[in-house]
């Protein structure tokens, strides 16, 4: 690891505590390296940047200084299957972090699977990897965190923005971690104890383009296939649910649980 360690802060609350790094190759890389020499559950991996940022789907994940690149190591108790269901708690607590320094906070919004957008423009992603160690029983799961606060890449599929461009200037990358481990503590009790019914309503009260007609490109063995259909919500997994019309104007729901999505 040729990463700089700055320090560790303190315990933020109870189990969490924060890691500080000026730079890091990824901060999920990080968190699973955490995971493996024995550290525990609420590590909060922060870098001001990354040299090898990640995000969806293999794609690479720009990381300059002065945006937010934060990830949680969590070892919940919960069946593996249930843990994805961490990216829609994350993505809830990162708007509700956001949105109160906004003048528009409507414009804020969460787009399926996991991204969040400010103005119809990416803000922010999230990139979930869970796993298992050697000797434990409960998986492990890293729940990682990019906002554009400062700067947002230009040549990207689907646009890009960051708070600096929206006019929210007197904010910084470590303002924005704090309200967003405040909220995120609030939101995983609430996951841990009422499961995922109440995040999943929250989560769609913000949608992106509910009830309206979404693309879903689905990668299938190297080949995009695309389904079009209305976006009906999520289901009790947090896979996308699509109505789709047949030539006889019939609607049937398609259940699509890995995609990227389009209006
Ligand atoms: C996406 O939208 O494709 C997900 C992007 C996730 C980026 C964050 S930045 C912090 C953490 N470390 C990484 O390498 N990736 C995630």
């Amino acid at each position: 690891m040729n990463a700089q360690k700055k320090k560790i802060i303190s315990n933020l609350i109870a189990d969490y505590h924060l890691l500080a790094f000026d730079e890091l190759d990824s901060t999920n890389e990080e968190a699973k390296r955490l995971a493996k020499a024995g550290g525990s559950h609420g590590a909060v991996v922060w870098a001001k940047k990354q040299t090898g940022g990640k995000g969806r789907m293999g794609r690479a994940w720009v990381s300059d200084d002065g945006n937010l690149f934060v990830s949680l190591l969590l070892q919940p108790e919960k069946p593996f299957e249930e843990l994805a269901q961490l990216s829609f708690v994350a993505a809830l607590s990162a708007l509700e972090a956001i949105a109160p320094m906004l003048p528009e906070p409507a414009d804020l919004q969460t787009k399926w699977p996991n991204d969040i957008l400010l103005a119809d423009k990416k803000l922010g992603g999230i990139l979930l990897e869970s796993f298992r160690t050697d000797g434990s029983e409960k998986a492990w799961v890293v729940v990682g965190v990019g906002i554009n606060v400062d700067s947002h890449p230009t040549k990207t599929d689907f646009p890009a923005t960051c708070l600096k461009e929206a006019g929210v200037e007197l904010v910084s990358a470590k303002i924005i971690l704090s309200r967003f481990i405040h909220h995120f503590i609030e939101r995983y009790d609430e996951w841990s104890s009422k499961g995922f019914a109440p995040i999943r309503k929250n989560w769609l009260v913000h949608a992106w383009h509910l009830k309206e007609r979404l693309v879903a490109r689905l990668p299938d063995g190297g080949m995009d296939m695309k389904t079009e259909g209305i976006f009906d919500g999520i289901d009790a997994d947090g896979s996308l649910v699509l109505i789709v019309e047949n030539e006889k104007g019939v609607g049937k729901k398609h259940i699509i649980s890995a995609a990227d999505v389009y209006a």
